[in-house]
Protein backbone atom coordinates (compact mmCIF):
# COMPACT_ATOMS: atom_id res chain seq x y z
CA UNK A 1 0.00 0.00 0.00
CA UNK A 2 1.33 3.45 -0.72
CA UNK A 3 1.92 5.57 1.80
CA UNK A 4 -0.13 8.43 0.22
CA UNK A 5 -3.59 6.24 0.58
CA UNK A 6 -4.03 5.84 4.46
CA UNK A 7 -3.55 8.43 7.32
CA UNK A 8 -0.15 8.20 8.57
CA UNK A 9 0.21 10.90 11.95
CA UNK A 10 4.22 11.54 12.39
CA UNK A 11 4.72 13.26 15.66
CA UNK A 12 7.86 13.58 16.95
CA UNK A 13 9.34 16.14 19.68
CA UNK A 14 11.55 16.10 22.82
CA UNK A 15 11.76 13.80 25.59
CA UNK A 16 9.35 13.79 28.13
CA UNK A 17 7.37 15.60 25.73
CA UNK A 18 3.70 13.33 26.02
CA UNK A 19 4.85 12.26 22.48
CA UNK A 20 4.22 8.22 22.93
CA UNK A 21 1.01 8.62 25.40
CA UNK A 22 -0.49 11.15 22.92
CA UNK A 23 0.19 8.95 19.99
CA UNK A 24 -1.41 5.60 21.48
CA UNK A 25 -4.21 7.94 22.55
CA UNK A 26 -5.03 9.13 19.16
CA UNK A 27 -4.38 5.73 17.79
CA UNK A 28 -6.75 4.43 19.55
CA UNK A 29 -9.64 6.64 19.00
CA UNK A 30 -8.70 6.68 15.15
CA UNK A 31 -8.36 2.99 15.10
CA UNK A 32 -4.84 3.40 13.95
CA UNK A 33 -1.73 1.38 14.89
CA UNK A 34 0.94 2.88 16.68
CA UNK A 35 4.72 3.07 16.20
CA UNK A 36 7.07 3.79 19.02
CA UNK A 37 10.54 3.97 16.84
CA UNK A 38 12.51 4.99 20.17
CA UNK A 39 11.41 1.18 21.61
CA UNK A 40 13.35 0.25 18.92
CA UNK A 41 16.49 2.55 19.06
CA UNK A 42 16.52 0.42 23.12
CA UNK A 43 15.66 -2.74 21.27
CA UNK A 44 19.16 -2.43 19.21
CA UNK A 45 20.86 -1.23 22.40
CA UNK A 46 19.93 -4.02 23.99
CA UNK A 47 20.93 -6.12 20.96
CA UNK A 48 24.73 -5.28 21.13
CA UNK A 49 24.96 -4.95 24.96
CA UNK A 50 23.55 -8.76 24.81
CA UNK A 51 26.14 -9.88 22.11
CA UNK A 52 28.40 -8.39 24.88
CA UNK A 53 29.62 -5.81 22.45
CA UNK A 54 31.07 -2.27 24.03
CA UNK A 55 29.23 0.86 23.47
CA UNK A 56 32.60 2.14 22.25
CA UNK A 57 33.15 -0.86 19.36
CA UNK A 58 31.34 1.09 16.85
CA UNK A 59 31.95 -1.35 13.90
CA UNK A 60 30.37 -4.26 16.12
CA UNK A 61 27.73 -1.96 16.80
CA UNK A 62 26.51 -1.49 13.79
CA UNK A 63 27.21 -5.12 12.86
CA UNK A 64 25.19 -5.98 15.88
CA UNK A 65 22.43 -3.55 15.37
CA UNK A 66 21.98 -4.47 11.60
CA UNK A 67 22.04 -8.39 12.00
CA UNK A 68 19.68 -7.83 14.68
CA UNK A 69 15.47 -9.02 14.36
CA UNK A 70 13.45 -6.15 15.99
CA UNK A 71 9.48 -7.28 16.57
CA UNK A 72 7.57 -4.84 17.75
CA UNK A 73 4.10 -4.21 18.18
CA UNK A 74 2.01 -1.85 16.21
CA UNK A 75 -1.23 -2.52 18.34
CA UNK A 76 -1.73 0.98 20.64
CA UNK A 77 -3.26 -1.48 23.54
CA UNK A 78 -0.13 -3.81 23.52
CA UNK A 79 3.18 -3.15 24.39
CA UNK A 80 5.76 -5.92 23.36
CA UNK A 81 9.07 -5.65 21.43
CA UNK A 82 11.37 -9.10 20.57
CA UNK A 83 14.98 -8.49 19.37
CA UNK A 84 16.63 -11.59 18.38
CA UNK A 85 13.34 -13.84 19.86
CA UNK A 86 13.96 -12.39 23.81
CA UNK A 87 11.20 -10.68 25.10
CA UNK A 88 12.80 -7.02 25.77
CA UNK A 89 9.68 -5.12 26.67
CA UNK A 90 10.56 -4.38 29.76
CA UNK A 91 14.14 -4.31 29.62
CA UNK A 92 14.45 -1.66 27.28
CA UNK A 93 12.88 0.52 29.72
CA UNK A 94 15.67 -0.12 32.40
CA UNK A 95 17.64 3.16 33.13
CA UNK A 96 20.66 0.82 31.83
CA UNK A 97 19.35 1.28 28.30
CA UNK A 98 18.18 4.52 28.82
CA UNK A 99 21.47 5.55 29.78
CA UNK A 100 23.26 3.57 26.52
CA UNK A 101 20.60 4.10 24.22
CA UNK A 102 22.17 6.73 22.36
CA UNK A 103 25.64 4.86 21.44
CA UNK A 104 22.53 3.74 18.59
CA UNK A 105 21.26 7.23 17.58
CA UNK A 106 24.68 8.53 17.41
CA UNK A 107 25.65 6.68 14.47
CA UNK A 108 24.50 7.21 11.15
CA UNK A 109 24.70 3.71 10.05
CA UNK A 110 22.62 2.52 13.52
CA UNK A 111 20.05 5.19 12.52
CA UNK A 112 20.17 4.00 8.73
CA UNK A 113 18.84 0.22 9.48
CA UNK A 114 16.27 1.25 12.27
CA UNK A 115 14.77 3.79 9.70
CA UNK A 116 14.44 1.18 6.63
CA UNK A 117 12.94 -1.03 9.19
CA UNK A 118 10.51 2.06 10.12
CA UNK A 119 9.52 2.94 6.69
CA UNK A 120 8.67 -0.85 5.89
CA UNK A 121 6.06 -0.95 8.93
CA UNK A 122 4.14 2.73 8.18
CA UNK A 123 4.42 1.22 4.84
CA UNK A 124 2.63 -2.10 5.60
CA UNK A 125 -0.13 -0.45 8.64
CA UNK A 126 -3.33 -1.53 7.31
CA UNK A 127 -5.31 1.32 8.01
CA UNK A 128 -2.86 3.55 9.04
CA UNK A 129 -0.53 4.19 11.45
CA UNK A 130 0.36 7.49 14.23
CA UNK A 131 4.26 7.05 14.38
CA UNK A 132 6.09 8.69 16.49
CA UNK A 133 9.87 9.37 17.48
CA UNK A 134 13.11 12.13 16.86
CA UNK A 135 12.80 12.22 13.21
CA UNK A 136 9.54 10.99 11.88
CA UNK A 137 8.88 14.51 10.37
CA UNK A 138 11.32 14.61 8.64
CA UNK A 139 13.34 11.75 8.34
CA UNK A 140 11.51 8.51 8.58
CA UNK A 141 7.90 9.50 7.44
CA UNK A 142 8.53 13.12 5.59
CA UNK A 143 5.36 12.84 3.19
CA UNK A 144 3.16 11.76 6.32
CA UNK A 145 -0.45 12.85 6.08
CA UNK A 146 0.04 15.00 8.99
CA UNK A 147 3.02 15.82 11.18
CA UNK A 148 3.30 17.30 14.34
CA UNK A 149 6.30 18.51 16.83
CA UNK A 150 4.91 17.94 20.70
CA UNK A 151 6.72 20.28 22.27
CA UNK A 152 6.87 21.46 26.01
CA UNK A 153 8.71 23.53 28.74
CA UNK A 154 12.68 21.94 29.80
CA UNK A 155 10.83 21.79 33.42
CA UNK A 156 7.26 20.80 32.63
CA UNK A 157 9.40 17.98 30.50
CA UNK A 158 11.47 16.79 33.56
CA UNK A 159 8.60 16.54 36.20
CA UNK A 160 6.55 14.69 33.25
CA UNK A 161 9.54 11.77 33.13
CA UNK A 162 10.01 12.18 36.88
CA UNK A 163 6.11 11.37 36.71
CA UNK A 164 6.90 8.52 34.70
CA UNK A 165 10.12 7.04 35.84
CA UNK A 166 10.66 6.22 40.03
CA UNK A 167 9.46 9.46 41.54
CA UNK A 168 12.67 9.03 43.83
CA UNK A 169 14.87 9.48 40.82
CA UNK A 170 18.28 11.98 42.02
CA UNK A 171 17.75 15.20 40.13
CA UNK A 172 20.91 15.05 38.35
CA UNK A 173 19.63 11.16 37.08
CA UNK A 174 16.30 12.47 35.82
CA UNK A 175 18.46 15.65 34.32
CA UNK A 176 20.64 12.81 32.56
CA UNK A 177 17.37 10.90 31.39
CA UNK A 178 15.89 13.97 29.62
CA UNK A 179 18.14 17.22 28.59
CA UNK A 180 21.52 15.44 28.32
CA UNK A 181 19.93 12.23 26.00
CA UNK A 182 18.21 15.03 24.20
CA UNK A 183 21.80 17.26 23.70
CA UNK A 184 23.11 13.53 22.39
CA UNK A 185 20.31 13.07 20.14
CA UNK A 186 20.19 16.35 18.31
CA UNK A 187 23.29 16.25 17.17
CA UNK A 188 22.38 14.48 14.44
CA UNK A 189 18.33 14.70 14.28
CA UNK A 190 16.65 18.21 15.01
CA UNK A 191 14.05 17.70 16.76
CA UNK A 192 13.26 20.78 18.62
CA UNK A 193 12.37 22.95 15.51
CA UNK A 194 9.56 22.26 13.45
CA UNK A 195 10.83 21.84 9.62
CA UNK A 196 8.58 23.23 6.47
CA UNK A 197 4.88 21.81 6.91
CA UNK A 198 5.18 20.61 10.62
CA UNK A 199 2.61 21.88 13.00
CA UNK A 200 4.56 22.87 16.35
CA UNK A 201 2.02 22.26 18.94
CA UNK A 202 2.82 23.36 22.71
CA UNK A 203 1.58 21.13 25.21
CA UNK A 204 3.33 23.03 28.46
CA UNK A 205 -0.31 23.88 29.05
CA UNK A 206 -2.41 20.94 27.97
CA UNK A 207 -3.08 17.76 30.09
CA UNK A 208 -3.36 14.32 28.21
CA UNK A 209 -6.66 14.11 26.89
CA UNK A 210 -6.63 18.18 25.82
CA UNK A 211 -3.52 17.47 23.64
CA UNK A 212 -5.16 14.28 22.07
CA UNK A 213 -8.18 16.19 21.11
CA UNK A 214 -5.79 19.07 20.19
CA UNK A 215 -4.03 16.77 17.53
CA UNK A 216 -7.73 14.80 16.43
CA UNK A 217 -8.78 18.66 15.75
CA UNK A 218 -5.55 19.34 13.50
CA UNK A 219 -6.32 15.67 11.78
CA UNK A 220 -9.58 16.37 11.20
CA UNK A 221 -9.11 20.29 10.10
CA UNK A 222 -5.71 19.52 7.83
CA UNK A 223 -5.92 21.87 4.34
O1 LIG B 1 11.59 8.16 22.92
P1 LIG B 1 12.57 7.29 23.71
O2 LIG B 1 13.09 7.95 24.95
O3 LIG B 1 12.07 5.93 23.99
O4 LIG B 1 13.80 7.14 22.70
C1 LIG B 1 14.93 6.39 23.04
C2 LIG B 1 16.14 6.98 22.38
O5 LIG B 1 16.16 6.74 20.98
C3 LIG B 1 16.32 8.47 22.57
O6 LIG B 1 17.55 8.69 23.19
C4 LIG B 1 16.31 9.06 21.20
C5 LIG B 1 16.44 7.92 20.26
N1 LIG B 1 15.51 8.04 19.14
C6 LIG B 1 15.97 8.58 17.96
O7 LIG B 1 17.12 9.01 17.90
N2 LIG B 1 15.14 8.62 16.89
C7 LIG B 1 13.88 8.16 16.97
N3 LIG B 1 13.07 8.21 15.91
C8 LIG B 1 13.40 7.63 18.18
C9 LIG B 1 14.26 7.59 19.26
Amino acid sequence: MDINDKLVIAIDGPSGSGKSTTSKGVARVLGLRYLDTGAMYRAATCAFLDAGIAPDDTQQVIAAVASAQIEISTDPDIEKVIVNGKDVTAAIREPEISAKVSTISTIPQCREVLVAQQRKIITEAVPGIVAEGRDITTVVAPDATVRLLLTADPDIRMARRKRDLDSNIDAAALADQVLRRDRDDSKLVNFTDAAAGVIELDCSDLSLAETIEAVLSLVTHRP
